[in-house]
């Protein structure tokens, strides 16, 4: 989909993001600009500002920053098309479908051909799961507590025994070979013309994507042979980064959070168990693409994974994903059960119902791990412990989190809460800790931004103008490597010129991703406190002329081989570290 400048233009000035970022969170005029507590992350108090001059959002507890348009695509996970489309919408404006380029056309028609084939195989193999024939495998399934009212919800089947039964079947129907191939349902021998079924004697778990339609098959083994799960391979249909287990069904429960769990039995037996908000990442690895899409439908996750160390190696590391988009994370651990499929099965829905409701926090888990490693009624062993769930305190973000904490943990280990405040203290004191342009980097991290010392000082030349007059004959645009950090430079000293203000319009056409609309946020409407003490301000500046001035300089003289030219600037490098000027007063 491709949609032209002037349609994106009309979209952004017409588009309100006081009223669009409204309905996410509540805002208030203070000043120029509005306030609001952050919808990307939680906080108890407004650090997130809205301007409506500029069409832009900025958050100074988080980083996230954007316009109307990447403010959809991060908060919705939108592309920038649904994005665009969405507040089309909203405005009442006119899209044409015509903006479709040829290959959309031809992807779209591609993915119609490849969900019929889905589809149609899911029938094949459903049909066949009831064929009498196969009567041992429903036994299998029956034995492994499934009904047959899941079994049919779930669309479980089974791919017959003969290795090309399914091919044949769709072939009659008359799908070309390169689509069935396409598919992922089958595979090519070594000898040229020998086709497979992919999924031969297995039971098969269509695996449906949020709108219910059939994208993938996952087949299980019921001997004892490996592997014991197959997936479908990844194609324009079916990406397992973005496809949760049962999410098409957990998207109707009322429940405002999510159960994670492993597997497709998990999320079967649950369901059937009435606990219908579980989803399942499919054995492969979590990723933060899944936790943008769980965001899209509850604030909060228990994960449940299997209680052997891969299950819970899984869950240590779901856990920052999920909470770098803003999810609140529980954890429920089976202990000796194997895994949610198990426990219900030996302890029953309402024993698993208590556990749910008693899982502990994501700070309370990694408390008792590393708990597990101490004997803490030996006092050096209970120093050791403390120490190290001091260093697990300082990674939180939310400082009324930390403190929460403190007081649990002083409590329950009987420490004085002063005490670990001052061991925490004493570690954000250590050199690492306390860079302020690592922390800034820390604290936007979620957005995959780094925020560079360019971007802080033209954020500076920007919110300090007087000041930024000044700097402007020291610094040329084209000192700015990035492209769009040159054209904010430049924008930026237009508008000393002109007195005027920036042209939006102009970064919201030539910009369109999120980490650029990120940065323009930054520069535009993030003014750094830090900088109003005017000893840090000057000294800022002083570093960044210099080493702007200096990169310049070294890459001309990279580029020339006239010796004049040379001597020149080799002369302006040795001045250039002389150079002092007072910024601020005189
Ligand atoms: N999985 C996979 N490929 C494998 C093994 C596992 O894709 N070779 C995925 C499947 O989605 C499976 C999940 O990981 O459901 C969990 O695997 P496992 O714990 O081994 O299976 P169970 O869910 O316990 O399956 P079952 O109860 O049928 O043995
Ligand atoms: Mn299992």
């Amino acid at each position: 989909m491709y949609y032209p400048e002037h349609i994106i233009e009309t979209i952004r000035e017409r588009s309100d993001i006081v009223s669009l970022i409204s309905e996410y969170t509540a805002l208030t005029k203070k000043g120029h600009s509005y306030t609001g507590l952050c919808p990307f992350h939680n906080e108890k108090t407004p650090s997130f500002s809205v301007s409506e001059d500029k069409q832009l959002y900025y958050c100074f507890g988080c980083g996230a920053g954007g316009n109307t348009i990447t403010f959809l695509m991060q908060k919705e996970n939108m592309t920038f098309q649904e994005a665009i489309k969405y507040l089309a919408e909203r405005e009442n404006i006119e899209l044409e479908e015509n903006y479709l380029s040829q290959e959309d056309i031809e992807k779209n028609q591609k993915k119609q051909v490849l969900l019929e084939i889905t589809k149609e195989a899911a029938k094949f193999f459903y049909f066949t799961l009831r064929d009498d024939k196969f009567k041992d495998v429903l036994s299998y399934l029956v034995d492994r507590g499934i009904s047959l009212d899941k079994m049919k919800q779930f669309g479980i089947g089974y791919s017959p025994t003969d290795y090309n039964a399914l091919y044949k079947y769709l072939k009659e129907k008359g799908y070309a070979d390169h689509m069935l191939m396409e598919s992922g349902l089958f595979v090519t021998s070594q000898k040229k013309g020998f086709v497979y079924d992919r999924f031969a004697s297995r039971v098969i778990f269509p695996i449906f994507d949020v709108n219910k339609k059939i994208i993938a098959f996952g087949g299980r083994v019921i001997d004892g042979s490996m592997p014991k799960y197959l997936n479908s391979p990844e194609n324009i249909l079916f990406n397992k980064s973005n496809t949760l287990y049962g999410l098409n069904f957990a998207k109707s429960s009322t429940s405002d959070y999510y159960i994670l769990v492993e597997g497709y039995m998990d999320v079967i037996a649950m369901h059937q168990a009435g606990i219908t908000q579980t989803v399942a990442s499919l054995g492969t690895a979590f990723t933060s693409l899944h936790a943008k899409i769980l965001k899209r439908y509850i604030k909060e996750v228990i994960i449940m994974y299997d209680s052997d160390t891969a299950g819970i190696n899984a869950t240590l590391r779901a856990i920052p994903i999920l909470k770098s988009e803003g999810l609140k994370v529980k954890i429920l651990q089976l202990k000796e059960y194997k895994d949610p499929d198990e426990f219900l099965k030996q302890r029953g829905k309402d024993e698993l119902l208590t556990l749910i409701e008693q899982a502990q926090s994501d700070i309370w888990f990694k408390i008792s791990r590393i708990e597990m490693k101490f004997d803490t009624h030996v006092p050096e062993q209970k120093v050791k412990f403390l120490q190290e769930v001091v260093l697990m305190l300082t990674e939180i973000n939310s400082s009324i989190e930390q403190s929460i904490y403190i007081d649990e943990i002083s409590k329950k280990y009987q420490i004085e809460a002063d005490v670990l405040k001052a061991e925490i203290n004493s570690q954000y004191k250590r050199p690492a800790a306390i860079n302020p342009i690592k922390n800034v980097q820390k604290s936007s991290k979620n957005h995959q931004n780094v925020i560079s010392t360019e971007v802080v000082f033209l954020s500076t030349l920007y919110h300090f103008p007087n000041i930024g007059k000044r700097i402007k004959d020291y610094i040329l645009p084209e000192m700015f490597e990035d492209k769009l950090l040159y054209d904010l430079a430049k924008a930026i000293f237009e508008t000393f010129e002109s007195g005027g203000d920036i042209d939006m319009k102009y970064f919201t056409t030539n910009y369109k991703e999120v980490k650029d609309q990120n940065i323009i946020s930054h520069v535009l409407i993030h003014k750094d406190i830090r900088y109003e003490d005017h000893t840090i301000l000057q000294k800022m500046i002083l570093e960044n002329i210099k080493r702007l001035n200096k990169n310049y300089i070294e890459k001309r003289l990279k580029n020339t081989t006239d010796i004049n030219e040379v001597q020149k600037l080799l002369f302006q490098k040795k001045e250039l570290d002389k150079l002092y000027i007072d910024f601020i007063n005189g």
